[in-house]
């Protein structure tokens, strides 16, 4: 298929057993639209399924430098797939479960459309391990939809970084922004 997301026309191969192959999922497009990229940020798209926010964000950080972490290896072969259909050369896949493939490293941005079929236990050790990874002055983004209880992730948020926003919603869906803690007031 092909979507049209920030001015680009993105194609992407999907497959049968990943997220939302049949089309971009509402919840990715109200992500992708109002994520703040900045030319040259060091990127997470944590839970990548076929690569969509990854694939973005790289085109929007042509300075950047982007990685795109999913557990399920046929969502990472298509991911690998989709870098290379869409000519992206700043970015990587890594196979593995949440941080683990990213160890030690920070990123600017960390986008997540969280796995809430892998249970709340997981969603809320990835919104607890993206604190750790935020470099000063970094976003965390999550996107959720609201029957499947992203309020209550938002209040997770709150927890774990001190303050929280909502920076938009549509669709039944609502996107969260919260930020590394040495850059609350900014
Ligand atoms: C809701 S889907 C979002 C996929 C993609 N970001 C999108 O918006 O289309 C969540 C993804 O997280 C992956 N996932 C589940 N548990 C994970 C874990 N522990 N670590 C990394 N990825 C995980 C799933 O395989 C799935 O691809």
């Amino acid at each position: 298929m092909a979507a049209e997301l920030r001015g680009s026309t993105v194609r992407l191969a999907t497959e049968a057993g990943v997220f939302s192959r049949q089309r971009v999922d509402r919840g990715t497009r109200l992500l992708v639209k109002h994520l703040d990229v900045h030319a040259a940020d060091r990127v997470l798209d944590l839970g990548c399924g076929y690569g969509v926010v990854g694939i973005v964000a790289a085109l929007l950080a042509p300075e950047g430098r982007v990685a795109l972490v999913d557990i399920n290896r046929r969502a990472v072969a298509l991911a690998r797939q989709n870098l290379a259909l869409n000519g992206i050369e700043n970015a990587e896949v890594l196979h593995g479960d949440g941080f683990a493939p990213v160890h030690g490293r920070n990123f600017d941005l960390i986008a997540l459309n969280p796995p809430m079929r892998a249970g709340l236990a997981v969603v809320h050790r990835l919104i607890e391990e993206a604190r750790d990874h935020l470099a000063d002055g970094g976003r965390f983004y999550l996107v959720g939809r609201t029957r499947q209880g992203v309020v209550r992730l938002s209040q997770k948020m709150s927890q774990v970084f001190g303050q929280v926003c909502e920076v938009a919603k549509g669709g039944g869906f609502r996107l969260y922004r919260a930020r590394s803690a040495d850059s609350e007031s900014s």
